[in-house]
């Protein structure tokens, strides 16, 4: 109760200093103790943009971090969704005061991030409730591995400073490398999208996002648009360290396929592909289809401009076993 009256006390006053400041005690971003800033590397590696909203501000300004940075979006989905009254902070028994209060709280989370150890910068995202981040936030920190990535946040809120609840987190997990934060409240929204692309640009956190594939067969070269998952950037990554050849034959009159050589990270859903699709299969095999299939695999991409079997077969040339190279210069 007393840390309650406290709390209560503590946000009126951070509200009080805000409005006499004309909201603009938090114009820049706020460093860590770490102050760990990346100054123009520019090699920040795999991004990932978690975030945690309910009525959409810290949700806006996580696309444009991600669009900003080519990073994944990521959002902290709670497992029992907050209605308006949960969310309804005047009443002193809502839940989202009743998670406040207790230091014990950790919402159980309905989403999970996908392949968290290909990420080394992560980007946290949150509303300030009660001058804090909320408590579902340090479920996330406590489900995954941080070790060896560098974590920003960035926060919203009515008109609160965000640097209590960077500077509570900083001191609740000191094994976590928190760089530094980024705040708006409500009145600093509109100029999201300048703040945010200089902040980027003054941590040097940006990721050249490879958007495509290229597949010769023969004399022919074809762009694969990539899909955005975990598979898709995995199979870049092997790309990096040099060109993959692999002999592929035809299946069920539908398809080429071939082994890789290699496993990487499956994203496999129940999905039906078509003409100019290229999969993932058992995590191992490259098929390129030239018809129809429904089956529990991942998509890695689709070849540009192909709709129909007999574009594709062309580009294949035609039935029989072929020998295809995958790189990443056109
Ligand atoms: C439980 C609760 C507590 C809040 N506490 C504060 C606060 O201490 N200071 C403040 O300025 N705004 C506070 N707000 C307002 C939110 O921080 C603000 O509306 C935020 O931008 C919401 O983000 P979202 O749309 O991503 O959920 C609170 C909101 C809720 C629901």
């Amino acid at each position: 109760m007393k840390r309650k009256l406290f709390i209560v006390i503590a946000a009126a006053l951070c509200t009080l200093v805000f409005v006499f400041a004309g909201c603009s005690g938090t114009s820049g971003s706020e460093l860590g103790d770490h102050g760990a800033s990346q100054n123009g590397s520019g090699d920040a590696g795999n991004v990932l943009v978690a975030y945690f909203s309910c009525t959409g501000n810290t949700e806006g300004v996580a696309e444009l971090i991600a669009e900003e940075t080519g990073g994944t979006l990521f959002e902290i989905v709670p497992e029992a969704p907050y209605t308006d009254a949960d969310l309804d902070y005047s009443d002193d028994d809502c839940r989202a005061n009743r998670e406040q209060n207790d230091p014990d709280a950790r919402p159980a989370i309905a989403s999970e991030a996908e392949d968290m150890a290909s990420y080394d910068t992560v980007f946290v995202g949150y509303p300030i409730w009660w001058g804090d981040a909320p408590r579902i936030v340090q479920t996330f920190l406590e489900n995954y591995d941080f070790s060896g990535k560098t974590v920003y946040t960035f926060s919203t809120s009515g008109s609160s400073s965000g640097s209590g609840a960077f500077n509570g987190l900083s001191r609740e997990y000191p094994e976590i490398d928190f760089a530094e934060n980024l705040h708006f409240t409500s009145s600093q929204l509109s100029s999201a999208e300048e703040r945010v692309a200089e902040w980027i640009a003054d941590i040097g956190v940006s990721v050249e996002k490879e958007t495509d594939i290229y597949i010769t067969v023969g004399n022919n070269r074809m762009r694969m648009r990539l899909e955005d998952n975990a598979s898709a950037r995995a199979l870049v990554e092997r790309l990096h360290d040099g060109n993959i050849t692999l002999t592929m034959d035809d299946y069920g009159d539908m398809e080429k396929v071939g082994a890789l050589g290699f496993d990487i990270v499956r994203s496999d859903s129940r999905i039906t592909v078509g003409p100019g699709d290229v999969v993932l299969y058992l995590g191992n095999r490259l098929t390129i289809y030239y018809d129809v299939n429904t089956y529990t695999f991942t998509r890695l991409g689709h070849i540009d401009g192909v709709t129909t079997r007999g574009e594709m077969l062309e580009l294949l040339g035609g039935a029989g076993e072929v020998t295809v190279t995958l790189s990443l210069e056109a």
